[in-house]
């Protein structure tokens, strides 16, 4: 049967990171324990200058395709999911394509989903390539959200990180009980616009806009959503929690993840936990915690690893996949 393969991964930070006691410091009206203790993060990554979407997301996709070993001339489609690209177009997808030197003239787009982002990416790559409409895809998930933050609100500008992380996906003939993308399920309510949104936008206000988020509500409906988009998810593929070997899902915050785990019976080790160094990444988050997992050998060929991410829209999703 033909199935997308993710046969490599990548991911890229900004070079500078920032503890919670230097945003306390720098006048931010915080402290490192009220963050620990709140979210599980001890510190973010921050882009600087010549560091953006764009330039992340290409770094994170060079190591993906060194680790896939496939050349970039091979890549006939780049899905890019980012809520903060370089520009409001062109897509960065198609930066990312030309500054990897892809051959042109392959399929690249941006979505915009938020934090679920890289769920909708690599579910659309997914249906791509299985119906012939590429070979071999970079799916990206890449933010610069440091610059949309309002340095003013200690509610939200403590919570987010900036980076990147890359899968390579190829559509591969294999067995039944063979390696690939075995269930995805994707969800989106517009009407919980207010939780979680940006205040400007091209269309409105012309300026780019500073994130707003009602963190406590935003909380409820996340430990609902995941838990039934994942029941969904192993339903569909025909296995049980228990099955699971890894489950890496997006890190707003460790609370988020203890309650999601609890909510299913899933045992806390089989969770990646990468919020404590890289904080809310939004669509960078899962597939940064994947490499992490995958390059300090954590998650093994064979396995099966549940992907999983709520974010503004509201939008959510899951994903499974045996490596
Ligand atoms: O990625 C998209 C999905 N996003 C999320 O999943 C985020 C979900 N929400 C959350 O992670 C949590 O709700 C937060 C981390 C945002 C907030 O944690 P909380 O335990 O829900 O705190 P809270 O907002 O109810 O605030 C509790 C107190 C408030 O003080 P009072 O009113 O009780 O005096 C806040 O003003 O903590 C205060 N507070 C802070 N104190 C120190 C809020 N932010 C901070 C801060 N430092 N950074």
């Amino acid at each position: 049967m033909l199935r997308s393969v993710i046969t490599g991964t990548g991911s890229a930070l900004p070079a500078r990171a920032v503890s919670n006691a230097e945003l306390a410091e720098q006048g931010v009206d915080t402290s490192d324990e009220w963050i620990t203790e709140r979210t599980g993060i001890r510190q973010r990554h921050i882009a600087g200058e010549g560091e953006s979407t764009a330039t992340l997301a290409t770094d994170a996709a060079r190591k993906a395709l060194e680790s896939a070993n496939v050349p970039a001339s091979d890549i006939d489609l780049i899905v890019l999911a980012t809520a903060t690209p370089d520009h409001t177009f062109p897509a960065t997808a198609t930066q990312v394509q030309h500054l990897l030197g892809c051959k042109p003239g392959g399929i690249a787009f941006d979505v915009a989903a938020v934090c679920s982002g890289f769920l909708y990416a690599l579910t659309t790559a997914d249906a791509l390539l299985r119906t012939g409409s590429g070979s071999k895809a970079l799916v990206i998930g890449a933010e610069t959200f440091s610059r949309l933050l309002d340095w003013e609100d200690r509610g939200t500008c403590v919570l987010f990180g900036d980076g990147a992380g890359a899968v390579v996906l190829e559509a591969r003939d294999v067995a039944e009980d063979g390696p690939g993308i075995l269930a995805s399920r994707l969800h989106a309510d517009g009407a919980h616009k207010e939780l979680l949104y940006v205040d400007g936008g091209p269309a409105t206000t012309g300026t780019v806009g500073k994130l707003r988020m009602k963190g406590p509500e935003v909380f409820r409906h996340a430990v609902v959503n995941l838990a039934e988009v994942l029941r969904e998810v192993l339903a569909d593929a025909g296995v049980v929690a228990e099955d699971l070997d890894w489950v890496v899902p997006h890190q707003a915050n460790a609370r988020i993840l203890d309650a999601t785990a609890r909510k299913l019976g899933l045992a806390p080790e089989k969770v990646v936990v990468t919020v404590d160094r890289h904080a809310n990444t939004s669509a960078a988050s899962v597939p940064l915690a994947f490499d992490v997992a995958m390059r300090d050998g954590r998650i093994q060929a064979g396995q099966l690893v549940m992907f999983e991410a709520m974010g503004g829209g509201f939008t959510w999703g899951a994903a499974l996949a045996r490596l």
